[in-house]
């Protein structure tokens, strides 16, 4: 590992370890990358390490990423897990989430209508940038029922600077653990900046808070009149917290907890997989043409865009799953614990407590399974193989798979429609290269460059 460096993409090294010593992924697809780790990439041993039948706990490495938001992805010990899980109730599924689709979409159409506005001016608006308003505004309201005005306002906030400011200190701890004592050394330091960054974490979680009383405090008042719950996910927890029928529920502090973790991943998540779509789709004339022809058969004229009509446009569809298998932002190696009495894994023993990883950077990019793993091509998807199928884990392990994946999917869906039709003469800024836009590991992996701008073509 000593050819590692900070900046590498530490997932980048692991695939190259793999093609160099795992045999080129055929014979031997594993590989040791510390005295306690080994990272897999055969598809049924990540299978077997990842089944809800036999979990293998998340590791302690989620403990310093995390940092004591206990929220249901940090979450270690497989019990509390599930039950969790279980006190999230079916908030998550495609029919509770699809109520929320105008609330999205008008969230997209204002994001998408203000882009076109900067590039008719003659600006270079920068996805990345306008994607972030809209992620934060979009899981603001799906959560507490709250606008945060990000898209309105469109200035960073401190609030979006404190969320990447978490991430960024998450990923590093959580890479580097000594460095969380280093931290507690920074948070004795008085200097200003230095606080403000040591403190992101729980301003977000004063920001879930305060969310949470300012809805306890209109419900209370609501409820006189019409008895209906304003729909979002938090009203429907702090509810079943009052229900005396409701089996299985959350305590007042989980609710903190999965609040703040909500705003956490469910916005940087989206804008940095929203921003490859787009990239990649202008990217390659020939996919946006198919796209836009797909699109205008699809929405007749001067139509509003919704998820119904384009959910099930089989081309929309395959380039979104290419996407997700080369630029979806959480390909990392999802760090898991062989349980009690060690495991066979791939015919090898792993004894108990053995961390073992598996990265959908390196499954994703299997040569044996995906020809010529490296080029974006969606019409691999359209006889795609059982192995192919098998192989695409963007929203991670089975047994940990992510609870916010339709609400993604949703969003994907109607940035890629909607930036379509409202922003006709977009294309990629000259300074947006293949360079720039190279993956780069901070726990999420985003572009290089940080940005991706877009210009006029008129
Ligand atoms: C394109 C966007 C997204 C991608 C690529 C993505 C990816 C992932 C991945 C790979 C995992 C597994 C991580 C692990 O095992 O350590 C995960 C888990 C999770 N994600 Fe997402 N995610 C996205 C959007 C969202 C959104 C919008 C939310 C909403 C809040 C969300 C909430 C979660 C939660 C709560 C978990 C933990 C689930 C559990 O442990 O049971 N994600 N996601």
């Amino acid at each position: 590992m000593s050819d590692w460096s900070a900046d590498d993409s530490i997932i980048r090294y692991t695939g190259t370890l793999q093609s160099a010593y795992g045999h080129a992924y055929g014979q031997c697809p594993y590989v040791r990358i510390s005295p306690t780790e080994t990272d897999i990439s055969d598809i049924d041993s990540v299978k077997q390490i990842h089944s809800p039948q036999d979990p293998y706990r998340k590791s302690d490495w989620y403990g310093p990423l995390t940092d004591g938001i206990n929220g249901v992805y940090a979450l270690l010990p497989n019990d509390a897990h599930r039950a969790r899980r279980r006190a999230w109730g079916n908030l998550w599924s495609n029919t509770n989430i699809s109520m929320m689709e105008p609330a999205v979409r008008k969230y997209v159409y204002i994001c998408a209508e203000k882009i076109n506005r900067e590039l008719e001016a003659g600006r270079k608006p920068d996805l990345m940038h306008w994607f972030q308003f809209l992620t934060t505004d979009v899981i603001a309201e799906i959560s507490y029922g709250k606008d945060m005005g990000m898209l309105e306002n469109e200035t960073v906030s401190s609030f979006v600077q404190d969320l990447l400011a978490i991430l960024v200190i998450g990923a590093i701890r959580a890479q580097f653990p000594f460095l969380g004592m280093v931290q507690k050394i920074m948070s004795y330091i008085p200097h200003p900046s230095v606080q403000w960054f040591i403190n992101a974490n729980k301003r977000i979680s004063d920001y879930s808070d305060q969310a949470i009383l300012d809805y306890r405090r209109e419900v209370q008042s609501a409820r006189d009149k019409k008895g209906n719950l304003r729909p979002s996910l938090l009203a429907t927890l702090l509810d079943d917290l009052d229900n005396p029928n409701v089996k299985h529920k959350m305590t007042m502090e989980e609710i903190r907890w999965e609040a703040t973790d909500n705003l956490i991943g469910g916005s940087d998540t989206v804008t940095i997989t929203a921003t490859y779509l787009i990239w990649a789709i202008y990217r390659h004339p020939n996919v946006r043409a198919k796209l836009e022809t797909e699109l205008r058969n699809a929405i007749d004229d001067g139509q509003e865009i919704t998820d119904e009509k384009i959910q099930h446009l089989p081309y929309l569809k395959i380039v979104i799953k290419e996407v997700l298998r080369l630029y979806s932002a959480g390909q990392f190696g999802l760090p898991r614990v062989v349980p009690d009495g060690g495991r066979l894994i791939g015919g090898y023993y792993f004894p108990a407590g053995t961390n073992v990883t598996s990265q959908g950077y390196t499954v994703h990019r299997d040569p044996e399974v995906f020809d010529e793993p490296y080029a974006f091509k969606p019409e691999r998807w359209l006889n795609p193989t059982k192995e192919m199928e098998n192989s695409l884990m963007p929203w991670g392990g089975h047994s940990r798979s992510c609870l916010g994946q339709n609400l993604a999917m949703m969003e994907l869906r109607l940035i890629a429609a909607v930036m379509l039709t409202v922003c006709p003469s977009a294309t990629l800024a000259e300074d947006c290269t293949d360079d720039s836009m190279e993956l780069e590991n901070y726990f999420v992996l985003r572009p290089k460059g940080h940005k991706c701008e877009l210009v006029s073509s008129r």
